[in-house]
């Protein structure tokens, strides 16, 4: 439909982003031309010198009509408003089965690693028919991920980790921009993504060399920067135990609660003074500065680690 218009759909995304579109873009048509029409009609109608009759208009006119016109335009505006949200909101949150990827976005470059380890440079290569779970940060300044055949585009920023989700509906290379600029490179920051057959991506993925997978320099990083020295259960300092920490509901000084996912662990890391667990002292040191984005995500995998038990 109207395909010269839009890059190629290749997501389930894609799909329903241009359905939208697409509605939007008849139904202004339509108003536009029936109000056109009725302008145009008018003027003739209702021209200096016709005999058209300039009365009151009928009661029906004047009131039944009104209120019907009025109505099926607030029902259609708010189904298109639920319409519209639904799908954006649903690409905030990831199905829980997706293949995890983590994307760090630097000038001027995409890098992008996979859970076993293997990392690519401005490439990825993902399966098809599965949902894909990008966790993605910055190690310098805002950038943005687009993927126009997936209708896909999320900033990238420095200082905490977003995310966003995508399933492949075609095999294919599709390009990705960075849609955010970010400095003399920025219009050269292009990467493709990469969607294959499940047994091409499997063939594919186990001919890679394998980096340390993430967990495994993780916990790397958590004994050479001392967390090891207090997050143990022999330690003399009073640190909490960080095993089975992950996915759970944490109590914090003053009452309030918070769940201890990726986004948290990140932030007690970076600003340890801001969310006190119950029962603590506020004495953990702050790692901004420290640690870079991907250290920071080898580190938050490690923890989780702990807890889904793929230790390294
Ligand atoms: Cu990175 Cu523009």
């Amino acid at each position: 439909m109207l395909s010269f218009l839009m890059p190629e759909a290749a997501s389930s995304q894609a799909t329903d982003t241009d359905k939208i579109y697409y509605l939007l873009l008849g139904l202004s048509a339509a108003v536009i031309l029936l109000v056109l029409a009725l302008v145009i009609g008018f003027s003739i109608r209702f021209r200096r010198g016709s005999s058209a009759p300039r009365g009151e208009l009928p009661a029906f006119f004047s009131r039944e009509f009104e209120v019907g016109w009025t109505s099926a335009t607030v029902i259609l505006a708010l189904f298109l408003f639920w319409w519209a949200a639904s799908s954006q909101l649903s690409i905030l949150v990831a199905p829980k089965d997706a293949l995890e990827i983590h994307v760090v976005a630097k000038q001027w470059m995409w890098k992008t690693q996979h859970d076993n380890g293997v990392s690519e440079i401005n490439e990825l290569h993902v399966p098809i028919n599965t949902p894909i779970r990008l966790i993605m940060a910055s190690q310098d300044v805002i950038h943005s991920f687009f993927v126009p055949a997936f209708r896909l585009k999320r900033d990238v920023v420095p200082g905490r980790s977003n995310e966003t989700w995508f399933n492949a509906t075609k095999v294919g290379m599709y390009h990705l921009f960075c849609a955010e600029y970010c400095g003399t490179d920025h219009s050269r920051m292009l990467g493709r993504i990469v969607v294959m057959s499940k047994e091409d991506f499997g063939r594919w993925l186990s001919a890679q060399p394998r980096g340390d997978a993430l967990a495994e320099q993780g916990a790397k990083i958590f004994r050479a920067q001392g967390c090891s020295g207090c997050h143990v259960t022999s330690s003399t300092v009073h640190a909490p135990d960080l095993r089975g920490i992950y996915g759970q509901t944490v109590q914090l000084v003053g009452g309030k609660t918070v769940t201890a996912d990726e986004a948290y662990l990140r932030d007690s890391i970076l600003m340890p003074k801001r969310d006190i667990v119950a029962g603590y002292d506020p004495i953990m040191p702050s790692y901004q500065g420290i640690l870079n984005d991907a250290e920071l995500d080898s580190l938050t995998a490690y923890i989780r680690s702990l807890t889904t038990g793929d230790q390294p």
